[in-house]
């Protein structure tokens, strides 16, 4: 079934000019792009997208990471896109990342994994919503 999720290009990836090898293995992989927003996260934008983990311990480190420059909002479609995708970014721990994944290739730390894409149809949906602008506030 052909679904709709997000991708979100972080800061760290931006800075370091991968967005084109990004894109690049994304339409590879077969993905439609829909729609792309450039944008910087303040502080509140980054709460509301990431409201499942305000108060954990590593939220600041989040928040201060998400906030540093500018990030790249994808839309994607195709087939089973929010598992695919998620396969394709490899796993928030660095050392689980399967050798080939976007986090494993262009992330870093656990906080500075390059990239993110939903983890769930529901989520996408919310996550487009809250990017995008038709999520109320
Ligand atoms: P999470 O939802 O667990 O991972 P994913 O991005 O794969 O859905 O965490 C969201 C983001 O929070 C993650 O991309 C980076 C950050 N994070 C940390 O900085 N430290 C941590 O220990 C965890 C679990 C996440
Ligand atoms: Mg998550």
């Amino acid at each position: 079934m052909k679904q709709r999720t997000l991708l979100l290009i972080k800061p760290d990836a931006v800075e370091a000019r991968h967005v084109g090898e990004i894109i690049s293995i994304i339409q590879h992989h077969g993905f439609e792009i829909c729609q792309v927003k450039v944008f910087r996260f303040d502080p509140d934008l980054c709460s509301i997208f990431y409201k499942d983990h305000l108060g954990k311990d590593f939220y600041p480190r989040l928040e201060s990471f998400m906030c540093k420059g500018k990030t790249w909002a994808l839309v994607l479609e195709m087939d089973d896109a929010v598992q695919r995708l998620r396969d394709l970014l490899g796993d928030v721990v660095p050392e689980k990342r399967k050798p080939g994944t976007i986090r494993a290739v262009f992330g870093h730390g656990i906080t500075d994994n390059g990239a993110h894409g939903s983890d769930s149809l529901q989520s996408a949906e919310r996550e487009i919503g809250v990017i995008f602008g038709s999520y109320p506030q």
